[in-house]
């Protein structure tokens, strides 16, 4: 298939464009770098054997640039990563994460059907669980109220391609929940490269080990967990990339509207990480039990089965491969994609 990719310069899209390359699909790019760096490109094609995939470095609000890019290549789908995600950035800047995210997809999607594209896969999020009704976390659970307006916009996205996909049956729009990705390539090459201090588990966790930062800050010990803190479920971000592969199994077969969780269906600890970071890459993570932090719950992981059976994905990667990519590419990349 020919596909649109927004975002893709980003952590899961870089990733992702690797897997639909071995997959034989041929991808362009849309992002405008406010969140990544043209390298990672670059080395997304080092690891496809040199192969360029054409990028564009176009706001998805920019409806213009957008046009040009569908009208000159006539895609069958577009993998919309394209989006601001920092749910504590987004408490301060609202405005600009409903412009950026919700106008940004709705300039997208009108671009879309204007040139009759009408299949999109979406980055949606285990936040719109909220606190989650029940664990594991199967799709038929109940949305919950998301406590910030990052996690708003991806509802809102959601039920806005709901209407969307009832008023026009044509369209086929898969909604993927992501739960924690983490890990890299696990060539090094490619990773997740936050600004300034990562607010994610993993990233920091990797800042600690490589001497940037002091020691771990764990929000809160008194969880009604097994060691009383926090409980996630982290994927590979190799094994997330593949879950769009074989969504596009969806879209190939007309599914209309298709929701699916991604995550392995096991639940970690912050300390649980802490510890497997350490044993699988033999470097000690200082830290020190913080108070709460505010929006936070204590347990949250999925029940995978619904893409295992109607997409044939499941993760292959356990929690070892994740801490020791993760360590892999921070160790070979201190600064990210920065020389
Ligand atoms: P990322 O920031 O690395 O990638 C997002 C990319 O989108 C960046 O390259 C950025 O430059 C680009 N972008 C942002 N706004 C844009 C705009 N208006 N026009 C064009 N490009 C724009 O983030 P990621 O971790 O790769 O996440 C990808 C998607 O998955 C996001 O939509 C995110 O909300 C969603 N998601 C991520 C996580 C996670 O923990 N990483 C969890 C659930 C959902
Ligand atoms: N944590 C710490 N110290 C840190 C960072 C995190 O103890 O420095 C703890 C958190 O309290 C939580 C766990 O580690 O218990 C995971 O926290 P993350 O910030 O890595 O991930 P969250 O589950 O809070 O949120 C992530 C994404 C959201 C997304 C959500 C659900 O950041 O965008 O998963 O998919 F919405």
């Amino acid at each position: 298939m020919k596909i649109l990719v927004t975002g893709g310069a980003g952590f899961i899209g870089s990733h992702t464009l690797i897997e639909l390359y071995k997959a034989g699909h041929e991808m362009v790019v849309v992002d405008n770098l406010c969140n990544a760096k043209e390298k990672s490109l670059e080395r997304v094609s080092s690891l496809i054997n040199g192969a360029r995939i054409p990028f564009y470095k176009i706001d998805i609000r920019d409806r213009e640039g957008l046009s040009s890019v569908m009208e000159k290549y006539k895609f069958d789908a577009c993998i919309h990563f394209a989006g601001l995600k920092a749910v504590g950035e987004s408490v301060a800047k609202p405005w600009e994460y409903y412009d950026n995210n919700i106008s940004g997809t709705l300039v997208l999607l009108d671009v879309m059907r204007k040139h009759g594209c009408k299949n999109i896969i979406f980055s949606s999020s285990a936040t719109v669980y909220g606190d989650p009704a029940q664990i594991p976390i199967t799709e038929a659970c109940p949305k919950g109220r998301c406590t910030n307006p990052y996690g708003k916009t991806k509802s809102m996205l959601e039920d806005i391609m709901i209407d969307m996909q009832v008023a026009d049956p044509e369209w086929n729009i898969v909604l993927l929940r992501y739960f924690n990705p983490i890990g890299a390539h696990p060539s090094g090459l490619i990773g997740e490269n936050p600004n300034g201090i990562p607010n994610n588990l993993m990233p920091y966790i990797t800042q600690v080990a490589v001497g940037k930062r002091p020691e771990l800050g764990v929000f809160g010990n008194d969880y009604n967990t097994h060691d009383g803190t926090g409980v996630r479920d982290y994927i590979h971000v190799v094994d997330l990339a593949n879950g769009h592969v074989c969504a596009l199994k969806a879209i190939e077969r007309n599914c209309g509207l298709a929701i699916y969780n991604l995550g392995t269906g096991h639940g970690y600890s912050v300390l649980d990480i802490v510890n497997a970071f350490e044993r699988v890459n033999g470097v000690k993570i200082p830290y020190q039990i913080k108070p709460r932090r505010a929006g936070d719950i204590a347990t949250c992981y999925s029940d995978p089965a619904k893409a295992e059976k109607e997409l044939g994905w499941k993760a292959q990667f356990g929690i070892d491969e994740m801490c020791r990519d993760s360590w892999n590419w921070q160790r070979n990349n201190p600064n990210g994609y920065e020389d």
